[in-house]
């Protein structure tokens, strides 16, 4: 039999007609005269009817849940129609029935609104893949890749593979190493991205290179990250950062109105590095509110309050943020837990003001004079009903925690509108981040980044103020991608391993052959790479990035379906001239 309509397709228009459906059976309701079966496949539900007179009805007995089934029958008229759903209008009079596959019953309920535990789904992920919520978001990834592609192979792109076992890249988290049989003792790693092949390929001559590509990253997940994930990844030759960002944009307008038919503004509004820090305490700014950091440090110069003003003498920072008719919202108890939230970031404290009737009040504000109280309110325009959340402590700490509160509160008091994309750029970063700890930079981008011409000659005189042509794209306050115009000559190239205090023969066993093949004729080249799972996460509405994934991993990079990482052999192991650690 073959089937003539998916599930979703048969409407009243159709009524009369002989139809062939497949699919599994997704619930049946015996009403004792009368059983319905809602048949589901890929594309939707239809329901099938099997009335008394029905020789059928019977053989439904023996039907259960997730059978897949095959009938024949005529599109009827339902006397009581489901406006919920596109085939709501009309049923089948089933005419043929054939059990293809019998089911066992399935450990959770196959439908949107499940109960069951995130582990049960990922264990049964081939059931928890046959609710119709994940099939609209793998259609969905497969909408978004296929749009990229199509506009990338327009733009004269070229889709390449590089290697999955390689050597380390460049990207800062720790890798997935691979052990060698032939090369005992010897040992590939997965690739955090195909960072340096795709340099390759610009001085290989290529100048347009993509690749929807696999990344193995080994760090501390979160929500937002997976251990192994997939970039959009692009480089191009003889380019600047404009063609770099201009492809970019183009290529998510099209995206944008290719899957969800929105019309997005181009060019993306920029925003510098050095502002977004200042204003919003954080490389990924959410600009679908205001409630910006403001400088509180010369409000309290000549504080007699003991936090403020040894904070001031230590050299910290002093900032707020204003909510703008927050003050009835944050009672005592709701402001205990923000400054709970606010520690884990290292704050010390949450003081806080709120304006009622032209005055402020708060449990700091009595050890404040009149005239700090009056510059408090007039600094951040307060008005009355408003509350002002304080921070004191280095800037780094005051930052990450009124950075964090901002977007904390503009949830809370629902300040932005959930369906809003305020794609913007973070352009001009910095080349090096000093880290205090360990005493050295570090490269905030990568260490094939390129200094922006007015810094190139000073980079080992003066680190600390050097730009890179280094750009991020952030929306909702998520980077959704990030890139840089690469080094192409020796001396810089030189010159930024100086400052990272990378010696030769590190240099050499790291990136030795990048660092051989820049001399051999490098064209200007730069690129960018997209999280493809994180845009697929902005578009289909969720955060979890497991919804995004067909396959994924927990939170503990635990694949629960396979049951991966798991034992190998001591066969497996002596092949490979490995041997375990006692634990
Ligand atoms: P970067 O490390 O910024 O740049 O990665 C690019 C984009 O990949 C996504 N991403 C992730 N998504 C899910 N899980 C993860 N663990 C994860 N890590 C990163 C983010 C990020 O913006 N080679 C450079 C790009 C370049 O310079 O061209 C790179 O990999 O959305
Ligand atoms: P304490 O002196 O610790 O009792 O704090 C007095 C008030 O100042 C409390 O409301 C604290 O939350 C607040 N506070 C303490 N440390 C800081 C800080 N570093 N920044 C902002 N407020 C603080």
């Amino acid at each position: 039999m073959k089937y003539t309509h998916h599930n979703n397709a048969l409407t009243s228009e159709n009524i009369g007609e002989s139809v062939a459906l497949k699919g599994f059976v997704a619930k049946k309701r015996d009403l004792g005269n009368l059983v319905f079966i809602d048949l589901r496949d890929q594309e939707g539900i239809t329901q099938l009817a099997f009335y008394n007179d029905n020789p059928l009805k019977e053989a439904t007995e023996t039907i259960k849940n997730e059978y897949v089934i095959e009938v024949k029958g005529t599109v009827a008229e339902r006397s009581s129609k489901n406006p919920n759903i596109k085939t709501g209008d009309i049923e089948i009079d089933v005419s043929e029935l054939n059990v293809l596959s019998k089911a066992k019953q399935p450990p959770l309920l196959i439908q949107d609104d499940t109960d069951a535990l995130e582990d049960t789904r990922l264990r049964y992920r081939y059931l928890d893949l046959r609710r119709p919520y994940l099939k609209r978001i793998m259609k969905m990834r497969h909408q978004i890749t296929t749009s990229v592609r199509n506009f990338l192979n327009e733009e004269d792109f070229m889709d390449f593979e590089t290697p999955m076992l390689t050597k380390s890249t460049p990207e800062g988290a720790r890798d997935y190493i691979v052990p060698s049989r032939n090369h005992k003792g010897r040992f590939y790693a997965l690739p955090q991205s195909p960072q340096l092949f795709k340099q390759l390929l610009m001085i290989s001559g290529f100048e347009r290179y993509y690749q929807i590509a696999k990344c193995f990253r080994d760090e501390d997940l979160r929500s937002d990250r997976q251990p192994e994930f997939t970039q959009i990844d692009i480089e191009m030759s003889f380019v600047d950062q404009e063609a770099v960002l201009d492809v970019s944009e183009r290529m998510i307008k099209r995206l944008m109105k290719d899957v969800l038919d929105i019309d997005v503004k181009t060019p993306f509004p920029r925003i510098t590095y050095a502002d977004a820090m200042r204003d919003y305490g954080t490389d990924k700014p959410d600009t679908r509110f205001d409630m910006k950091l403001t400088d509180l440090s010369d409000v309290f110069v000549d504080t007699e309050f003991k936090v403020f003003a040894s904070t001031l003498q230590s050299g910290g920072s002093i900032q707020a943020i204003n909510v703008d008719g927050g003050a009835e919202h944050y009672s005592r108890k709701k402001i205990d837990a923000l400054t709970k939230e606010v520690k884990k970031y290292g704050a010390k404290g949450l003081a806080w003001a709120k304006m009622e009737e032209g005055a402020l009040s708060g449990p700091t504000v009595k050890f404040f004079t009149d005239k700090e109280n009056e510059a408090l309110s007039t600094t951040l325009k307060m008005k009355d009903g408003d509350i002002a959340f304080i921070v004191a402590d280095t800037l780094k700490v005051v930052r990450a925690a009124l950075g964090f509160l901002r977007n904390h509160v503009a949830k809370e008091l629902k300040r932005y509108d959930d369906s809003t994309f305020d794609f913007h750029w973070v352009v001009d970063w910095p080349m090096f981040e000093y880290d205090e700890e360990d005493g050295r930079y570090y490269a905030l981008h990568h260490p094939f980044t390129r200094a922006h011409d007015a810094h190139s000659e000073t980079l080992r005189e003066n680190p600390d103020g050097a730009l890179a042509y280094g750009y991020d794209l952030v929306v909702q306050g998520q980077e959704l991608g990030g890139g840089s115009l690469r080094i192409h000559d020796t001396k810089m190239q030189a010159d930024v391993f100086d400052v990272l205090g990378m010696d030769e023969a590190t240099q050499r066993e790291q990136f030795g052959f990048l660092l051989d093949a820049l001399e051999y004729g490098t064209p200007p080249h730069g690129g960018i790479a997209f999280g493809l799972d994180r845009i697929v996460m902005i578009l289909a509405g969720t955060k979890n990035i497991r919804d995004v994934i067909a396959f994924p991993k927990t939170a503990s990079a635990h694949d629960l379906l396979t049951d991966a990482p798991s034992d190998v052999s001591d066969a497996q192991l002596d092949e490979l001239g490995l041997s375990k650690k006692k634990q």
